[in-house]
């Protein structure tokens, strides 16, 4: 069986499964390079010149083992097969972790342009970080940048240890263990952040495949948004005076600009798919600081 048969058969069977994408691979054919790539051991470049390659039975049953599990367990493919591509880069994840998926890769391969001139930027903060997936990938592809991974979840950061080592980042990349601002003691240039922003609620109707996500990764109280306006309400305390702060929130950005009516938000825009990604300068955000904290206040009363 040649690779292209081989990937043939598992798309059919896939396909005609009952499973859900969504958690970096968007689609079947998504799921089942992952697959492949992980059992020929290559990369999507080299996987791509491999089409009239001749398959040996031990990786066909390999293979199809592999998906077995995906369909059975309705586990997704970056778990079973234990790694993701993001911006380019592989990164190792396991159940401790959100898969990658984030619009973030869009606007590292920007520089954060316009809002930004990435090669002013120093000090990076990456909040929520989980795998370390995106200040990784902004430090590997900006090599004079210092990113902080903060994160609460001691398991998440063990991940992102993972990263950080395979990618080689250790001398200009800290892991910071912070329940959001708590050990955060200097300012940056640039926060990025990808925190929890689902409700209970839309966290129940989830498919099968996101209950093998952390639910701490995804939950966030106050309707999803309590973490996203904590982060909005200190994150000028800890940005330099020409400092940005970029925030996703993902599908729930109109229920963030609903519960804050007068904040003017600056919503960007994807060529690549993804939205809810808001961008704040610190003056704006010392603007409405004392509107989040209020808005805070009255949901915690
Ligand atoms: C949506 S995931 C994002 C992970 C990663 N940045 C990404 O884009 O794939 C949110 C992350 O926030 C972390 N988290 C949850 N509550 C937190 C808190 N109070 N303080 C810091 N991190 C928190 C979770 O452990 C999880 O790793």
């Amino acid at each position: 069986m040649t690779l292209t048969q081989l990937f043939n058969q598992l798309l059919t069977k896939l396909s005609s499964a009952d499973v859900h994408y969504g958690q970096g691979n968007a689609t079947a054919e998504d799921d089942v390079i992952l697959l492949l790539m992980a059992v020929l051991n290559v990369d999507f470049e080299t996987l791509n010149q491999m089409a009239d390659r001749a398959i040996s039975a031990s990786l066909q049953a390999q293979a199809l083992d592999l998906m077995v599990k995906r369909i059975e367990l309705q586990r997704p493919m970056a778990y079973i097969v234990g790694f993701s591509i993001f911006a380019g880069l592989k990164f190792h994840v396991d159940e401790r972790v959100l898969i990658p998926r984030s619009p973030f890769a869009e606007l590292i391969d920007k520089g954060f342009h316009p809002h930004m001139n990435i090669q002013e930027v120093d000090q990076v903060l990456d909040l929520c970080t989980g795998s370390g997936c995106i200040g990784l990938a902004l430090a590997h592809y900006y090599p004079h940048t210092r990113v902080d991974l903060a994160d609460l979840s001691a398991a998440a950061l063990a991940v992102a240890e993972q990263n950080r080592q395979h990618l080689g980042l250790t001398d200009r990349c800290r892991l910071i263990e912070s329940d959001l601002w708590q050990n955060i003691d200097q300012k940056y240039d640039l926060i990025i952040s990808n925190p929890p922003y689902v409700s209970a609620d839309e966290h129940g109707d989830l498919p099968a495949e996101f209950s093998h996500e952390p639910a701490m990764a995804l939950v966030s109280p106050m309707n999803g948004l309590l973490l996203p306006i904590e982060i909005l309400a200190k994150a000028a305390n800890y940005l330099n005076s020409a400092g940005f702060l970029f925030l996703e929130v993902g599908y729930s950005d109109m229920s963030l600009q609903s519960m804050l009516p007068d904040v003017p938000f600056e919503w960007l825009e994807f060529d690549y798919g993804g939205q809810g990604i808001c961008v704040f300068n610190r003056q704006d955000l010392i603007k409405y600081q004392p509107y989040f904290v209020a808005v805070l206040e009255s949901h915690v009363a």
